[in-house]
């Protein structure tokens, strides 16, 4: 094997994902064994030679999390041991980065425990989309890509053309998602003002900025029960808007958001591919737009050490 050959591989989190990222990059995906032993334990083994080489390991760590991390931990250990030169875990979704900070009493910080995990196991670098809070790449000791999925919503939006624009993010933590996609987009700019009652429900006290006759796009980093955007799209219904459209790039869909979402007075729901889509259904309004060649060019930028963060001028 060459000192610079690249090597993908993929736990089972997301193994179409892997496939796109691969057909990008013009090679085959590694071939490994991600399996499980009769007790249910992870049991992994690589079947080629990675001595030397530039290993990335595609896999979100979704749902179910605990599993797709201990898949990528693993995995990890096994390259380390097999003498490949670097490793790159590549989790287009950061799961448990919700648990961020101590925001009560005798919480743990499980995304800082994740990203210890991570590094403990061998990782030399991480590569990432749209991190819940851009401080967790702090959690991390070795360099963090952090990619944004704007550039592929944006061109989905732009190609749509809509005119009489307001994009609105459904809390303040989404807001410089969607200042990023207005500046892009045109348009103006509202908030929702959300306040989380339970981690299933939020309410909504108020709107800040115009949307009666708009076209609203409402952006936020993830759907994950939904309560949060079907809220904010009821309310926004409500104060007079005309065609919504929700995006995210985290179709986390826990729970009934299926359902939620089914309910939700919208035209389209735009999501990406970080995740593989569980219960779709036969929702015509969700579309997919792909995030695969954003990483397939971001690992190649990587492997030949060229700048990452010249995607997103
Ligand atoms: C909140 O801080 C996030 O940006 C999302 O709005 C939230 O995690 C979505 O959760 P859910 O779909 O359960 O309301």
């Amino acid at each position: 094997m060459s000192q610079d050959e690249i090597r993908v591989f993929s736990g089972n989190a997301h193994h179409d994902l892997a496939e796109k990222i691969c057909s990008y990059l013009g090679i085959t995906l590694g071939e490994a064994h991600v399996g499980r032993f009769p007790d249910g334990e992870v049991n992994v083994k690589v079947n080629c030679d990675v001595r030397g080489a530039d290993c990335f390991v595609i896999q979100p760590t979704c749902h179910p999390a605990n599993d797709n991390l201990m898949e990528l931990l693993i995995l990890t250990d096994c390259l380390k041991r097999a003498s490949a030169k670097r490793i790159t875990a590549v989790m287009p979704y950061f799961g448990y980065a919700r648990q961020d900070r101590k925001d009560e009493g005798r919480v743990p910080i499980t995304g800082k425990l994740v990203a210890n995990l991570i590094e403990r196991a061998g990782t030399h670098r991480v590569l990432t989309v749209d991190l819940h809070a851009a401080q967790i790449q702090g959690f991390f000791d070795i360099p963090v890509d952090h990619l944004y999925a704007m550039p592929v919503i944006v061109n989905y939006f732009q190609e749509k053309g809509i005119d009489e624009l307001v994009v609105a993010s459904p809390d303040i933590g989404s807001s410089k998602m969607a200042w990023a996609l207005c500046k892009r987009l045109g348009g103006r700019l509202a908030m929702v003002e959300k306040r989380r009652v339970s981690p299933e429900s939020t309410i909504v006290q108020f709107v800040i900025g115009e949307v009666e006759g708009k076209n609203v796009i409402v952006a936020d980093d993830m759907i994950a029960t939904g309560g949060s955007i079907a809220e904010a799209a009821r309310v926004l219904k409500e104060k007079g808007a005309r065609d919504l459209y929700l995006c995210a790039t985290h179709p986390v869909f826990a729970g009934d958001a299926v359902e939620k979402l089914k309910k939700a007075p919208v035209k389209e729901i735009v999501i990406t591919d970080t995740i593989p889509i569980r219960g779709k259904g036969d929702d015509p309004r969700i579309r997919v737009v792909s995030v695969a060649n954003l990483l397939g060019e971001a690992i190649r930028r990587i492997h030949s050490n060229e700048s990452v963060s010249s995607l997103f001028v």
